[in-house]
């Protein structure tokens, strides 16, 4: 796992947007996984700059989100859709048919969720997918205790994530119970994953995702075992890792660094 422990939070969004970028730049066509929430809406705005302002295409890219609140239409305040088209979609010049969120409303879900990943493969599989991390150290929505090998499926949250993300909803009482994820088993075969988080808030799980034992008490430890994740904490998030010396000492010295 390559770790990137950036000055700011600014910092760390523009270098996670040019890593996203770079495998656009490489792959046009590319197939971009995505996630919601606070921490990545850096990225995004770092990414509808680089297509307002130096011309990159999104014109024949296209997307699969980790996840979406089970009960809510796309259309709804704080649906993962209405989310994803407020803060990237309608800053880009990316084909709405080609951006692929899952159906917080779907009448049969162990169908929908075949015909999710058969997707993902009929595109040809994810290049590039961006992530967060919960207090919780879930990935997507797989919450702690769930599968390390699941692909997407339905999961009921948690007290503590339902908790987290009441800052969207008037009250606490409002956050859906369920939501429809991609599995660990689905991130992981991404080709390339970049996550971010920041905040004091996410230092314990960073530091259990990144140097802690592989284990469903925090999926996003899996990622240990993808040959190919790039973590952007800013010092915060990073501040509970034991090797952060060491990991500021490989950036330092990547330049020079065999290819
Ligand atoms: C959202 C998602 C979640 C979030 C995580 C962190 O699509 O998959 O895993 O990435 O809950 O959320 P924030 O960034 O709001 O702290």
């Amino acid at each position: 796992m390559e770790v990137v422990i950036c000055s700011s939070y600014e910092d760390m969004s523009r270098l996670a947007a040019k890593a996203v970028a770079d495998v656009v730049r490489r792959k046009p066509n590319a197939v971009i996984g995505l996630a919601t929430g606070s921490s990545p809406l850096g990225l995004y705005a770092e990414l509808i700059r680089m297509h307002k302002e130096e011309g990159m295409d999104f014109s024949r890219v296209k997307t699969f989100n980790l996840d979406e609140y089970v009960g809510l239409a796309g259309d709804h305040e704080q649906s993962y859709r209405r989310f994803m088209n407020k803060n990237l979609f309608e800053g880009i010049n990316i084909d709405i048919a080609n951006t692929h969120v899952p159906d917080g409303l779907a009448r049969d879900y162990a169908r929908f969720c075949r015909e999710y990943e058969e997707k993902i493969k009929a595109a040809g599989g994810v290049d590039v997918q961006v992530l967060g991390i919960g207090t919780d150290g879930h990935v997507g929505f797989n919450e702690p205790g769930d599968s390390l090998a699941s692909r997407t499926h339905t999961v009921t949250l948690n007290e503590q994530t339902i908790k987290d993300n009441a800052r969207f909803f008037e009250k606490e009482s409002d956050v859906p119970l369920f939501a429809c994820t991609m599995g660990v088993g689905t991130v992981l075969e991404a080709r390339k994953c970049v996550l971010v988080a920041n905040g004091k808030k996410k230092a314990k799980a960073v530091a259990a995702m990144i140097e802690g034992p592989i284990s469903s008490m925090c999926t996003a430890s899996a990622l240990q075992m993808h040959n190919d994740t790039s973590v952007f904490l800013d010092e915060d998030a990073a501040r509970d890792l034991k090797l952060a010396d060491y990991y500021r000492w490989i950036q330092k010295h990547k330049p020079k660094a065999p290819k």
